[in-house]
Protein backbone atom coordinates (compact mmCIF):
# COMPACT_ATOMS: atom_id res chain seq x y z
CA UNK A 1 0.00 0.00 0.00
CA UNK A 2 1.23 3.50 -0.86
CA UNK A 3 0.81 5.86 2.00
CA UNK A 4 -1.79 7.98 2.29
CA UNK A 5 0.18 11.33 2.21
CA UNK A 6 2.06 10.16 -0.79
CA UNK A 7 -1.58 9.93 -2.47
CA UNK A 8 -2.00 13.26 -1.26
CA UNK A 9 0.90 14.53 -3.07
CA UNK A 10 0.49 12.93 -6.24
CA UNK A 11 -3.42 14.35 -6.59
CA UNK A 12 -1.72 17.65 -5.34
CA UNK A 13 0.72 18.11 -7.87
CA UNK A 14 -1.26 16.56 -10.58
CA UNK A 15 -3.95 18.78 -11.74
CA UNK A 16 -7.03 16.75 -13.62
CA UNK A 17 -7.02 19.31 -16.40
CA UNK A 18 -3.62 19.17 -16.88
CA UNK A 19 -3.40 15.85 -16.76
CA UNK A 20 -6.51 15.52 -18.60
CA UNK A 21 -5.43 18.33 -21.55
CA UNK A 22 -2.70 15.92 -22.58
CA UNK A 23 -5.41 12.86 -23.56
CA UNK A 24 -8.39 15.38 -24.34
CA UNK A 25 -9.20 18.90 -25.68
CA UNK A 26 -10.99 20.57 -23.09
CA UNK A 27 -12.64 23.79 -23.47
CA UNK A 28 -14.13 25.84 -20.86
CA UNK A 29 -17.68 25.14 -20.46
CA UNK A 30 -18.93 27.45 -17.13
CA UNK A 31 -16.70 26.75 -14.00
CA UNK A 32 -15.97 23.11 -15.68
CA UNK A 33 -14.22 21.80 -18.86
CA UNK A 34 -15.61 19.21 -21.49
CA UNK A 35 -14.55 17.57 -24.39
CA UNK A 36 -15.18 14.75 -26.36
CA UNK A 37 -14.81 11.34 -23.93
CA UNK A 38 -11.32 9.39 -25.14
CA UNK A 39 -13.42 6.01 -24.32
CA UNK A 40 -15.90 5.79 -26.37
CA UNK A 41 -16.62 7.43 -30.16
CA UNK A 42 -18.96 10.72 -30.08
CA UNK A 43 -19.50 13.38 -32.06
CA UNK A 44 -20.54 15.96 -29.44
CA UNK A 45 -18.82 16.13 -25.97
CA UNK A 46 -20.25 15.13 -22.92
CA UNK A 47 -17.16 14.18 -21.13
CA UNK A 48 -17.04 16.44 -18.13
CA UNK A 49 -14.38 17.52 -16.24
CA UNK A 50 -15.28 18.74 -12.91
CA UNK A 51 -12.85 21.74 -11.25
CA UNK A 52 -14.24 22.62 -7.89
CA UNK A 53 -14.40 18.34 -6.90
CA UNK A 54 -11.62 17.30 -9.13
CA UNK A 55 -13.21 14.88 -10.38
CA UNK A 56 -14.22 13.69 -14.55
CA UNK A 57 -17.36 12.14 -15.48
CA UNK A 58 -18.82 11.14 -18.74
CA UNK A 59 -22.49 11.49 -19.23
CA UNK A 60 -22.30 9.28 -22.93
CA UNK A 61 -20.71 6.15 -21.42
CA UNK A 62 -20.59 6.47 -17.79
CA UNK A 63 -16.79 6.47 -17.58
CA UNK A 64 -15.57 8.18 -14.54
CA UNK A 65 -13.39 8.96 -11.22
CA UNK A 66 -10.41 11.23 -10.63
CA UNK A 67 -7.28 11.68 -11.90
CA UNK A 68 -5.86 8.33 -11.07
CA UNK A 69 -8.92 6.44 -12.27
CA UNK A 70 -8.40 8.32 -15.48
CA UNK A 71 -4.81 7.08 -16.05
CA UNK A 72 -5.81 3.82 -15.14
CA UNK A 73 -8.46 3.54 -17.95
CA UNK A 74 -6.22 5.79 -20.17
CA UNK A 75 -3.22 4.50 -19.56
CA UNK A 76 -4.66 0.52 -18.67
CA UNK A 77 -2.77 0.30 -15.65
CA UNK A 78 -3.50 -0.71 -12.33
CA UNK A 79 -4.11 1.34 -9.07
CA UNK A 80 -0.52 1.27 -7.67
CA UNK A 81 0.61 1.74 -11.63
CA UNK A 82 -1.71 4.32 -12.22
CA UNK A 83 0.07 6.04 -8.84
CA UNK A 84 3.64 5.41 -9.98
CA UNK A 85 2.52 7.19 -13.36
CA UNK A 86 1.63 10.02 -12.01
CA UNK A 87 4.51 10.37 -9.23
CA UNK A 88 6.86 10.12 -11.81
CA UNK A 89 5.15 13.07 -14.19
CA UNK A 90 5.40 14.90 -11.43
CA UNK A 91 8.56 14.30 -9.95
CA UNK A 92 7.79 12.82 -6.68
CA UNK A 93 9.36 9.75 -5.09
CA UNK A 94 7.23 6.53 -3.70
CA UNK A 95 9.36 5.39 -0.73
CA UNK A 96 10.19 1.49 -1.66
CA UNK A 97 8.62 -0.25 0.73
CA UNK A 98 8.93 -4.31 0.38
CA UNK A 99 5.79 -4.96 -0.65
CA UNK A 100 6.31 -2.15 -3.40
CA UNK A 101 9.26 -3.88 -4.90
CA UNK A 102 7.39 -7.34 -5.02
CA UNK A 103 4.55 -5.62 -6.86
CA UNK A 104 5.76 -4.97 -10.16
CA UNK A 105 8.31 -3.17 -12.50
CA UNK A 106 7.72 -0.07 -13.50
CA UNK A 107 7.40 0.61 -17.36
CA UNK A 108 10.55 2.42 -17.50
CA UNK A 109 12.10 0.20 -15.82
CA UNK A 110 11.01 -2.41 -18.89
CA UNK A 111 11.96 -0.08 -21.59
CA UNK A 112 15.46 0.23 -20.34
CA UNK A 113 15.35 -3.49 -20.62
CA UNK A 114 13.96 -4.11 -24.23
CA UNK A 115 16.21 -1.07 -25.13
CA UNK A 116 19.49 -2.95 -23.78
CA UNK A 117 18.22 -6.16 -25.22
CA UNK A 118 17.67 -4.72 -28.70
CA UNK A 119 21.30 -2.87 -28.44
CA UNK A 120 22.24 -6.63 -27.89
CA UNK A 121 20.43 -8.38 -30.59
CA UNK A 122 21.79 -5.65 -33.26
CA UNK A 123 25.42 -6.76 -32.24
CA UNK A 124 24.78 -10.21 -32.53
CA UNK A 125 23.17 -9.81 -36.11
CA UNK A 126 26.10 -7.79 -36.70
CA UNK A 127 28.60 -10.19 -35.35
CA UNK A 128 30.10 -12.94 -37.94
CA UNK A 129 30.23 -15.41 -35.40
CA UNK A 130 27.14 -15.33 -34.92
CA UNK A 131 24.95 -13.47 -37.49
CA UNK A 132 26.06 -14.59 -40.39
CA UNK A 133 23.13 -16.71 -41.14
CA UNK A 134 20.37 -13.78 -40.53
CA UNK A 135 22.29 -10.85 -42.19
CA UNK A 136 21.92 -12.85 -45.08
CA UNK A 137 18.33 -13.45 -44.60
CA UNK A 138 17.62 -10.17 -44.62
CA UNK A 139 19.93 -8.84 -46.48
CA UNK A 140 19.94 -11.25 -49.51
CA UNK A 141 16.06 -13.01 -49.18
CA UNK A 142 14.52 -10.25 -47.51
CA UNK A 143 16.69 -7.82 -49.82
CA UNK A 144 16.81 -5.15 -47.04
CA UNK A 145 19.27 -2.20 -46.93
CA UNK A 146 21.71 -1.98 -44.50
CA UNK A 147 20.08 1.11 -43.62
CA UNK A 148 16.83 -0.25 -43.54
CA UNK A 149 17.77 -2.74 -41.10
CA UNK A 150 19.27 0.03 -39.05
CA UNK A 151 16.71 2.37 -39.45
CA UNK A 152 13.80 -0.47 -38.01
CA UNK A 153 16.91 -1.44 -35.18
CA UNK A 154 16.73 -5.44 -36.85
CA UNK A 155 18.79 -7.56 -34.59
CA UNK A 156 19.39 -11.57 -34.32
CA UNK A 157 18.53 -13.65 -31.14
CA UNK A 158 21.53 -15.95 -31.37
CA UNK A 159 21.02 -19.53 -31.11
CA UNK A 160 21.79 -20.49 -27.65
CA UNK A 161 19.81 -20.79 -24.65
CA UNK A 162 21.75 -18.36 -22.10
CA UNK A 163 23.84 -15.51 -24.20
CA UNK A 164 20.43 -12.80 -23.67
CA UNK A 165 20.33 -14.00 -20.31
CA UNK A 166 23.92 -13.20 -18.92
CA UNK A 167 24.27 -10.48 -20.69
CA UNK A 168 21.35 -8.66 -19.17
CA UNK A 169 22.24 -9.72 -15.87
CA UNK A 170 25.57 -8.37 -16.10
CA UNK A 171 23.86 -5.08 -16.56
CA UNK A 172 22.16 -5.68 -13.39
CA UNK A 173 18.44 -6.66 -14.85
CA UNK A 174 17.01 -9.48 -11.82
CA UNK A 175 15.29 -12.41 -13.03
CA UNK A 176 12.28 -11.22 -12.31
CA UNK A 177 12.26 -8.36 -14.42
CA UNK A 178 13.93 -10.43 -17.17
CA UNK A 179 10.73 -12.77 -16.63
CA UNK A 180 8.23 -9.95 -16.59
CA UNK A 181 9.49 -8.44 -19.33
CA UNK A 182 9.26 -11.37 -21.62
CA UNK A 183 12.59 -11.64 -22.79
CA UNK A 184 13.83 -14.73 -20.37
CA UNK A 185 11.68 -17.99 -18.86
CA UNK A 186 11.94 -20.23 -16.07
CA UNK A 187 12.93 -23.69 -16.89
CA UNK A 188 10.27 -26.04 -14.96
CA UNK A 189 13.08 -28.54 -14.58
CA UNK A 190 16.24 -26.83 -12.99
CA UNK A 191 14.92 -23.35 -12.20
CA UNK A 192 17.26 -21.58 -13.96
CA UNK A 193 15.74 -18.67 -16.80
CA UNK A 194 16.38 -19.35 -20.43
CA UNK A 195 16.18 -17.31 -23.34
CA UNK A 196 12.89 -17.10 -24.43
CA UNK A 197 13.83 -15.48 -28.34
CA UNK A 198 16.49 -18.21 -29.82
CA UNK A 199 17.62 -18.22 -33.65
CA UNK A 200 15.10 -15.67 -35.12
CA UNK A 201 15.17 -11.92 -36.90
CA UNK A 202 14.62 -9.66 -34.30
CA UNK A 203 12.06 -6.84 -35.15
CA UNK A 204 11.69 -4.39 -31.84
CA UNK A 205 8.00 -2.57 -31.42
CA UNK A 206 8.07 0.91 -30.84
CA UNK A 207 5.58 2.87 -29.47
CA UNK A 208 4.67 6.72 -30.54
CA UNK A 209 6.91 8.17 -27.63
CA UNK A 210 10.09 6.11 -28.66
CA UNK A 211 10.22 3.34 -25.96
CA UNK A 212 10.77 0.03 -27.49
CA UNK A 213 7.29 -2.06 -25.74
CA UNK A 214 7.50 -5.57 -27.31
CA UNK A 215 9.78 -7.62 -29.81
CA UNK A 216 8.36 -10.01 -32.64
CA UNK A 217 10.74 -12.41 -33.39
CA UNK A 218 11.17 -14.52 -36.65
CA UNK A 219 12.46 -17.93 -37.99
CA UNK A 220 14.27 -18.22 -41.00
CA UNK A 221 13.06 -20.94 -42.50
CA UNK A 222 9.63 -22.49 -42.58
CA UNK A 223 9.87 -23.68 -39.31
CA UNK A 224 6.77 -22.70 -36.95
CA UNK A 225 5.80 -20.85 -35.26
CA UNK A 226 6.65 -18.52 -38.02
CA UNK A 227 6.63 -15.56 -35.28
CA UNK A 228 7.44 -15.35 -31.68
CA UNK A 229 5.87 -11.94 -29.73
CA UNK A 230 6.53 -10.90 -26.58
CA UNK A 231 3.26 -11.36 -24.66
CA UNK A 232 1.64 -8.35 -23.26
CA UNK A 233 3.78 -6.70 -20.12
CA UNK A 234 3.37 -3.55 -18.07
CA UNK A 235 4.64 -1.74 -21.09
CA UNK A 236 2.94 -3.19 -23.77
CA UNK A 237 -0.65 -4.00 -24.67
CA UNK A 238 -0.92 -4.96 -28.46
CA UNK A 239 -4.33 -4.27 -28.76
CA UNK A 240 -2.94 -0.48 -28.17
CA UNK A 241 0.00 -0.19 -30.44
CA UNK A 242 1.07 -0.19 -34.22
CA UNK A 243 4.06 -1.46 -35.69
CA UNK A 244 5.93 1.28 -37.30
CA UNK A 245 3.66 4.07 -35.98
CA UNK A 246 6.42 6.15 -34.17
CA UNK A 247 7.79 6.93 -37.84
CA UNK A 248 4.49 7.01 -40.04
CA UNK A 249 2.94 9.32 -37.64
CA UNK A 250 5.07 12.18 -39.14
CA UNK A 251 3.85 11.26 -42.89
CA UNK A 252 0.23 9.75 -42.41
CA UNK A 253 -1.93 12.91 -42.09
CA UNK A 254 -3.39 12.63 -45.63
CA UNK A 255 -3.10 8.92 -45.59
CA UNK A 256 -1.67 5.63 -43.91
CA UNK A 257 -1.50 2.54 -45.31
CA UNK A 258 -2.49 -0.29 -42.65
CA UNK A 259 -0.91 -3.86 -43.63
CA UNK A 260 -1.08 -7.05 -41.51
CA UNK A 261 3.22 -7.84 -41.73
CA UNK A 262 6.26 -6.31 -40.06
CA UNK A 263 7.73 -7.29 -43.41
CA UNK A 264 5.02 -5.20 -45.42
CA UNK A 265 5.78 -2.19 -43.81
CA UNK A 266 9.40 -2.73 -43.93
CA UNK A 267 9.33 -3.13 -47.65
CA UNK A 268 7.12 0.04 -47.93
CA UNK A 269 9.26 2.16 -45.96
CA UNK A 270 12.45 1.18 -47.77
CA UNK A 271 10.81 1.78 -51.05
CA UNK A 272 9.08 5.45 -50.25
CA UNK A 273 5.62 4.90 -48.58
CA UNK A 274 6.78 5.98 -45.11
CA UNK A 275 2.96 6.28 -43.92
CA UNK A 276 2.30 2.62 -43.57
CA UNK A 277 1.76 0.78 -40.48
CA UNK A 278 0.79 -2.90 -38.95
CA UNK A 279 -1.74 -4.19 -36.77
CA UNK A 280 0.87 -6.80 -35.43
CA UNK A 281 -1.14 -9.56 -36.81
CA UNK A 282 -4.07 -9.54 -34.81
CA UNK A 283 -7.25 -8.40 -36.10
CA UNK A 284 -7.53 -4.68 -35.80
CA UNK A 285 -9.40 -3.50 -32.53
CA UNK A 286 -11.41 -0.52 -31.43
CA UNK A 287 -8.12 1.17 -29.58
CA UNK A 288 -6.18 1.24 -32.49
CA UNK A 289 -9.20 2.13 -34.79
CA UNK A 290 -9.22 5.20 -32.33
CA UNK A 291 -5.11 5.75 -32.38
CA UNK A 292 -5.34 5.84 -36.52
CA UNK A 293 -7.93 8.47 -35.69
CA UNK A 294 -5.76 10.60 -34.01
CA UNK A 295 -2.94 10.68 -36.73
CA UNK A 296 -5.06 10.46 -40.05
CA UNK A 297 -8.44 11.29 -41.74
CA UNK A 298 -7.60 8.68 -44.30
CA UNK A 299 -6.41 5.31 -44.45
CA UNK A 300 -5.70 2.66 -47.20
CA UNK A 301 -6.28 -0.79 -46.31
CA UNK A 302 -3.38 -3.61 -47.42
CA UNK A 303 -4.05 -6.83 -46.22
CA UNK A 304 -3.08 -10.03 -47.29
CA UNK A 305 -5.18 -10.95 -50.88
CA UNK A 306 -6.32 -14.62 -49.04
CA UNK A 307 -9.50 -15.61 -46.99
CA UNK A 308 -8.16 -14.17 -43.70
CA UNK A 309 -7.09 -10.84 -44.92
CA UNK A 310 -10.17 -10.21 -46.55
CA UNK A 311 -12.06 -10.39 -43.36
CA UNK A 312 -9.61 -8.79 -41.72
CA UNK A 313 -10.39 -5.86 -43.90
CA UNK A 314 -14.31 -5.59 -43.38
CA UNK A 315 -13.54 -5.55 -39.85
CA UNK A 316 -11.09 -2.80 -40.19
CA UNK A 317 -13.75 -0.80 -42.48
CA UNK A 318 -16.23 -1.05 -40.05
CA UNK A 319 -14.16 0.23 -37.02
CA UNK A 320 -12.06 3.09 -39.00
CA UNK A 321 -15.47 4.24 -39.82
CA UNK A 322 -16.80 4.00 -36.35
CA UNK A 323 -13.73 6.58 -35.41
CA UNK A 324 -14.82 8.75 -38.71
CA UNK A 325 -11.92 7.77 -40.84
CA UNK A 326 -12.24 7.30 -44.71
CA UNK A 327 -11.34 4.02 -46.15
CA UNK A 328 -10.15 2.50 -49.38
CA UNK A 329 -8.92 -1.04 -49.69
CA UNK A 330 -6.45 -1.81 -51.87
CA UNK A 331 -6.32 -4.50 -54.42
CA UNK A 332 -3.20 -6.59 -55.83
CA UNK A 333 -3.01 -9.12 -58.68
CA UNK A 334 0.09 -11.88 -58.84
CA UNK A 335 0.86 -11.01 -55.16
CA UNK A 336 -0.19 -12.40 -51.49
CA UNK A 337 0.79 -9.16 -49.73
CA UNK A 338 2.57 -5.78 -50.60
CA UNK A 339 6.23 -7.05 -49.76
CA UNK A 340 5.71 -9.59 -52.42
CA UNK A 341 3.69 -7.10 -54.76
CA UNK A 342 7.02 -4.39 -54.58
CA UNK A 343 9.69 -7.16 -55.07
CA UNK A 344 7.84 -8.48 -58.21
CA UNK A 345 6.46 -5.20 -59.97
CA UNK A 346 7.98 -2.60 -58.04
CA UNK A 347 7.55 0.82 -56.09
CA UNK A 348 5.91 2.34 -59.19
CA UNK A 349 3.65 -0.22 -59.97
CA UNK A 350 2.60 -0.03 -56.12
CA UNK A 351 1.94 3.91 -56.83
CA UNK A 352 -0.40 3.20 -59.18
CA UNK A 353 -1.99 0.77 -57.56
CA UNK A 354 -2.81 2.99 -55.11
CA UNK A 355 -4.54 5.13 -57.54
CA UNK A 356 -7.09 2.81 -58.30
CA UNK A 357 -7.74 1.90 -54.68
CA UNK A 358 -11.20 1.31 -54.32
CA UNK A 359 -13.59 2.79 -51.59
CA UNK A 360 -15.72 0.95 -49.20
CA UNK A 361 -18.43 0.45 -51.56
CA UNK A 362 -16.36 -0.39 -54.32
CA UNK A 363 -14.40 -3.29 -52.63
CA UNK A 364 -17.90 -4.67 -51.03
CA UNK A 365 -19.71 -4.71 -54.57
CA UNK A 366 -16.27 -6.22 -56.19
CA UNK A 367 -16.29 -9.17 -53.57
CA UNK A 368 -19.56 -10.16 -53.55
CA UNK A 369 -19.56 -10.05 -57.42
CA UNK A 370 -16.50 -12.07 -57.56
CA UNK A 371 -18.82 -15.17 -55.82
CA UNK A 372 -21.13 -15.23 -58.38
CA UNK A 373 -21.86 -15.81 -62.14
CA UNK A 374 -24.53 -13.18 -62.69
CA UNK A 375 -25.76 -14.53 -65.91
CA UNK A 376 -27.25 -17.47 -64.03
CA UNK A 377 -30.54 -16.05 -63.18
CA UNK A 378 -30.52 -17.56 -59.27
CA UNK A 379 -26.54 -16.06 -59.15
CA UNK A 380 -27.98 -12.67 -59.98
CA UNK A 381 -30.59 -12.68 -57.27
CA UNK A 382 -28.54 -13.60 -54.59
CA UNK A 383 -26.09 -11.08 -55.80
CA UNK A 384 -28.71 -8.59 -55.80
CA UNK A 385 -29.90 -9.57 -52.73
CA UNK A 386 -26.65 -9.04 -50.57
CA UNK A 387 -25.67 -6.04 -52.17
CA UNK A 388 -29.15 -4.14 -51.60
CA UNK A 389 -28.40 -5.09 -47.72
CA UNK A 390 -25.25 -3.17 -48.11
CA UNK A 391 -26.91 -0.71 -49.70
CA UNK A 392 -29.67 -0.39 -47.38
CA UNK A 393 -27.27 0.04 -44.31
CA UNK A 394 -25.52 3.66 -45.84
CA UNK A 395 -26.84 6.30 -43.89
CA UNK A 396 -26.09 9.09 -46.88
CA UNK A 397 -29.49 8.89 -49.04
CA UNK A 398 -27.17 10.55 -51.57
CA UNK A 399 -24.64 7.61 -51.43
CA UNK A 400 -27.43 5.25 -51.81
CA UNK A 401 -28.96 6.48 -54.70
CA UNK A 402 -24.82 6.50 -56.46
CA UNK A 403 -24.64 2.54 -54.67
CA UNK A 404 -28.30 1.95 -56.01
CA UNK A 405 -27.47 3.36 -59.56
CA UNK A 406 -23.71 1.04 -59.51
CA UNK A 407 -25.73 -1.69 -58.62
CA UNK A 408 -28.63 -1.54 -61.12
CA UNK A 409 -25.79 -1.26 -64.09
CA UNK A 410 -23.47 -3.75 -62.93
CA UNK A 411 -26.56 -6.28 -62.80
CA UNK A 412 -28.37 -4.94 -66.16
CA UNK A 413 -31.37 -4.01 -63.72
CA UNK A 414 -33.54 -0.52 -63.39
CA UNK A 415 -32.83 1.24 -60.25
CA UNK A 416 -36.33 1.31 -59.52
CA UNK A 417 -36.21 -2.22 -58.98
CA UNK A 418 -32.83 -1.86 -56.84
CA UNK A 419 -33.53 1.23 -55.08
CA UNK A 420 -37.40 -0.36 -54.09
CA UNK A 421 -35.56 -3.19 -52.41
CA UNK A 422 -33.40 -1.08 -50.73
CA UNK A 423 -35.85 1.02 -49.38
CA UNK A 424 -37.71 -2.28 -48.26
CA UNK A 425 -34.86 -3.80 -46.18
CA UNK A 426 -34.10 -0.34 -45.21
CA UNK A 427 -37.31 0.27 -43.80
CA UNK A 428 -36.91 -3.39 -42.07
CA UNK A 429 -33.57 -2.01 -40.23
CA UNK A 430 -34.99 0.96 -38.86
CA UNK A 431 -38.01 -0.54 -37.25
CA UNK A 432 -35.31 -3.29 -36.09
CA UNK A 433 -33.30 0.15 -34.62
CA UNK A 434 -35.87 1.28 -32.96
CA UNK A 435 -37.33 -1.32 -31.18
CA UNK A 436 -34.01 -2.68 -29.88
CA UNK A 437 -33.28 0.83 -28.73
CA UNK A 438 -36.74 1.00 -26.93
CA UNK A 439 -35.92 -2.52 -25.10
CA UNK A 440 -32.54 -1.07 -24.29
CA UNK A 441 -34.18 2.01 -22.56
CA UNK A 442 -36.59 -0.57 -20.98
CA UNK A 443 -33.82 -2.52 -19.72
CA UNK A 444 -32.27 0.39 -18.41
CA UNK A 445 -34.94 2.01 -16.16
CA UNK A 446 -35.35 -1.92 -15.06
CA UNK A 447 -31.90 -1.94 -14.31
CA UNK A 448 -31.86 -5.19 -16.59
CA UNK A 449 -28.41 -5.95 -18.01
CA UNK A 450 -26.32 -4.20 -15.33
CA UNK A 451 -23.22 -5.70 -14.90
CA UNK A 452 -21.88 -3.54 -12.35
CA UNK A 453 -24.72 -3.94 -10.14
CA UNK A 454 -26.72 -6.91 -11.02
CA UNK A 455 -28.82 -7.23 -7.73
CA UNK A 456 -30.43 -3.43 -8.74
CA UNK A 457 -33.23 -5.60 -11.12
CA UNK A 458 -34.49 -7.45 -8.63
CA UNK A 459 -35.56 -4.45 -6.34
CA UNK A 460 -35.41 -1.05 -8.38
CA UNK A 461 -36.98 0.77 -5.90
CA UNK A 462 -34.63 -0.23 -2.95
CA UNK A 463 -31.53 0.23 -5.58
CA UNK A 464 -32.58 3.86 -6.49
CA UNK A 465 -32.53 4.74 -2.85
CA UNK A 466 -29.06 3.40 -2.42
CA UNK A 467 -27.47 5.09 -5.04
CA UNK A 468 -29.18 8.80 -3.23
CA UNK A 469 -27.51 8.08 -0.26
CA UNK A 470 -24.26 6.60 -1.07
CA UNK A 471 -24.34 9.74 -3.47
CA UNK A 472 -25.13 12.70 -0.74
CA UNK A 473 -23.01 10.85 1.55
CA UNK A 474 -19.64 11.30 -1.49
CA UNK A 475 -21.45 14.67 -1.40
CA UNK A 476 -21.67 16.14 1.45
CA UNK A 477 -18.94 15.65 4.48
CA UNK A 478 -21.96 16.48 6.93
CA UNK A 479 -24.02 14.13 5.56
CA UNK A 480 -20.92 11.34 5.60
CA UNK A 481 -20.01 12.21 8.93
CA UNK A 482 -23.28 12.11 10.27
CA UNK A 483 -24.20 8.67 8.81
CA UNK A 484 -20.83 7.13 9.86
CA UNK A 485 -20.90 7.93 13.59
CA UNK A 486 -24.31 6.26 13.84
CA UNK A 487 -26.72 9.05 13.62
CA UNK A 488 -28.93 8.03 10.61
CA UNK A 489 -29.31 4.13 12.28
CA UNK A 490 -27.83 3.10 8.93
CA UNK A 491 -25.94 0.18 8.40
CA UNK A 492 -24.28 -2.11 6.08
CA UNK A 493 -26.89 -4.28 6.58
CA UNK A 494 -29.64 -2.43 5.77
CA UNK A 495 -28.26 -2.35 2.00
CA UNK A 496 -30.43 -4.44 -0.36
CA UNK A 497 -27.52 -4.92 -3.76
CA UNK A 498 -24.36 -5.97 -2.57
CA UNK A 499 -22.41 -3.13 -4.93
CA UNK A 500 -24.05 -0.68 -2.84
CA UNK A 501 -23.07 -2.69 0.64
CA UNK A 502 -19.44 -2.77 -0.52
CA UNK A 503 -19.53 1.18 -1.45
CA UNK A 504 -21.02 2.13 2.04
CA UNK A 505 -18.34 0.00 3.88
CA UNK A 506 -15.61 1.77 1.85
CA UNK A 507 -16.91 4.57 2.58
CA UNK A 508 -17.74 4.31 6.10
CA UNK A 509 -14.33 2.34 6.56
CA UNK A 510 -12.68 5.16 5.23
CA UNK A 511 -14.43 8.04 6.80
CA UNK A 512 -13.38 6.38 10.18
CA UNK A 513 -9.86 5.74 9.31
CA UNK A 514 -6.82 8.30 10.70
CA UNK A 515 -7.05 10.34 8.15
CA UNK A 516 -10.48 10.39 6.99
CA UNK A 517 -12.34 9.83 4.16
CA UNK A 518 -10.62 10.49 0.67
CA UNK A 519 -12.42 10.17 -2.58
CA UNK A 520 -9.09 8.70 -4.28
CA UNK A 521 -8.14 5.93 -1.71
CA UNK A 522 -11.54 4.31 -3.02
CA UNK A 523 -9.79 3.24 -6.35
CA UNK A 524 -7.54 1.11 -4.52
CA UNK A 525 -10.71 -1.45 -3.85
CA UNK A 526 -13.06 -0.75 -7.14
CA UNK A 527 -12.19 -0.94 -10.67
CA UNK A 528 -12.39 1.40 -13.22
CA UNK A 529 -15.94 0.29 -14.35
CA UNK A 530 -17.50 0.67 -10.32
CA UNK A 531 -15.54 3.74 -9.87
CA UNK A 532 -17.49 5.34 -13.03
CA UNK A 533 -20.63 3.93 -11.25
CA UNK A 534 -19.75 5.54 -8.10
CA UNK A 535 -19.12 8.86 -10.08
CA UNK A 536 -22.27 8.82 -11.70
CA UNK A 537 -24.13 8.44 -8.16
CA UNK A 538 -22.35 11.80 -6.75
CA UNK A 539 -23.46 13.84 -10.20
CA UNK A 540 -26.76 12.49 -9.77
CA UNK A 541 -27.11 14.59 -6.63
CA UNK A 542 -24.98 16.96 -7.97
CA UNK A 543 -27.80 18.08 -10.39
CA UNK A 544 -30.07 18.01 -8.20
CA UNK A 545 -31.08 21.31 -5.68
CA UNK A 546 -33.02 18.92 -3.45
CA UNK A 547 -29.89 17.85 -0.68
CA UNK A 548 -30.78 18.58 2.82
CA UNK A 549 -30.50 15.99 5.40
CA UNK A 550 -34.45 14.72 5.58
CA UNK A 551 -33.55 13.57 1.78
CA UNK A 552 -31.49 11.79 3.15
CA UNK A 553 -33.14 10.56 5.76
CA UNK A 554 -35.85 9.59 3.22
CA UNK A 555 -34.12 8.22 1.65
CA UNK A 556 -33.01 6.16 4.23
CA UNK A 557 -36.73 5.40 5.42
CA UNK A 558 -37.64 3.93 1.40
CA UNK A 559 -34.68 1.51 1.67
CA UNK A 560 -35.67 -0.02 4.66
CA UNK A 561 -39.29 -0.11 3.45
CA UNK A 562 -38.09 -1.40 0.33
CA UNK A 563 -36.28 -4.39 2.07
CA UNK A 564 -38.84 -4.60 4.71
CA UNK A 565 -41.64 -4.84 1.80
CA UNK A 566 -39.45 -7.68 0.58
CA UNK A 567 -38.92 -9.88 3.11
CA UNK A 568 -42.83 -9.32 4.08
CA UNK A 569 -43.31 -10.74 0.48
CA UNK A 570 -40.88 -13.21 1.05
CA UNK A 571 -42.86 -14.31 4.01
CA UNK A 572 -45.76 -14.42 2.48
CA UNK A 573 -44.74 -16.70 -0.31
CA UNK A 574 -43.07 -19.03 2.30
CA UNK A 575 -46.60 -18.96 4.20
CA UNK A 576 -48.35 -19.67 0.82
CA UNK A 577 -46.54 -22.72 0.10
CA UNK A 578 -46.80 -23.99 3.58
CA UNK A 579 -50.65 -23.73 3.15
CA UNK A 580 -50.74 -25.49 -0.30
CA UNK A 581 -48.73 -27.83 0.70
CA UNK A 582 -50.96 -28.66 3.77
CA UNK A 583 -53.90 -28.18 1.39
CA UNK A 584 -52.15 -31.32 -0.66
CA UNK A 585 -51.67 -33.04 2.42
CA UNK A 586 -55.09 -32.89 3.77
CA UNK A 587 -56.31 -34.31 0.27
CA UNK A 588 -54.07 -36.81 0.06
CA UNK A 589 -55.38 -37.88 3.34
CA UNK A 590 -58.77 -37.66 2.09
CA UNK A 591 -58.10 -40.01 -0.71
N1 LIG B 1 2.05 -13.07 -36.91
C1 LIG B 1 2.30 -13.51 -35.64
N2 LIG B 1 2.48 -14.83 -35.37
C2 LIG B 1 2.43 -15.75 -36.37
C3 LIG B 1 2.15 -15.34 -37.67
C4 LIG B 1 1.97 -13.98 -37.92
O1 LIG B 1 2.38 -12.70 -34.73
N3 LIG B 1 2.62 -17.03 -36.07
C5 LIG B 1 1.87 -11.63 -37.15
C6 LIG B 1 3.15 -10.89 -37.38
O2 LIG B 1 3.02 -9.61 -36.81
C7 LIG B 1 3.23 -10.80 -38.87
C8 LIG B 1 1.77 -10.65 -39.25
O3 LIG B 1 1.09 -11.43 -38.32
O4 LIG B 1 4.03 -9.72 -39.29
C9 LIG B 1 1.43 -11.07 -40.64
O5 LIG B 1 1.69 -12.44 -40.81
P1 LIG B 1 2.36 -12.98 -42.13
O6 LIG B 1 1.69 -12.41 -43.32
O7 LIG B 1 2.42 -14.47 -42.01
O8 LIG B 1 3.85 -12.46 -41.94
P2 LIG B 1 4.74 -11.41 -42.74
O9 LIG B 1 5.15 -10.36 -41.78
O10 LIG B 1 4.12 -11.02 -43.99
O11 LIG B 1 6.03 -12.24 -42.94
P3 LIG B 1 6.63 -12.88 -44.23
O12 LIG B 1 6.52 -11.89 -45.32
O13 LIG B 1 8.02 -13.09 -43.78
O14 LIG B 1 5.90 -14.14 -44.48
MN1 LIG C 1 2.41 -11.46 -45.05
Amino acid sequence: MIPREIVEEIIHRNDIEEVISSYVTLKRAGSNFSGLCPFHSEKTPSFTVFSSSKNFYCFGCGAGGDVITFIMKAENLDYPSALEFLARRAGITIPKNGQAEERGISRTRIYEMNLAAAKFFRQCLFDPAHGAEALDYLANKRRLSGAVIKHFGLGYSPNDFGMLTSHMKRLGFTDEELMVGFLCGKSQKNGRLYDYFRNRVMFPIIDVSGNIIAFGGRVMDDSKPKYLNTSDTPGFKKSKNLFALNYAKKNCADRLILCEGYMDVIALHAVGFENAVATLGTAITPEQARLISKYTKSVLISYDMDEAGRRAADKAMKLLSDVEVDVKVLRMNGAKDPDEYIKTFGADKFRQLIGKSQSGFEYKLDSVLSKYDTNIPEDKIKAAAELCKIIAAVYSGVERSVYIATVADKLGLTADVVKNDVDRIRAGLIRQYKAKEGQEARMEARNIGDRINPDAAKNVMAASAEEAILGLMLLYDDMRSRVVKGGSKLTADDFYTDFGRRVFEAITELEASEGGFMYSLLGERFTTDEMGRIQSMEQKRRQLSTNSADVLDSCIMTLKAAKDKENEENDWRVALAKKQEQLKKKKENKN
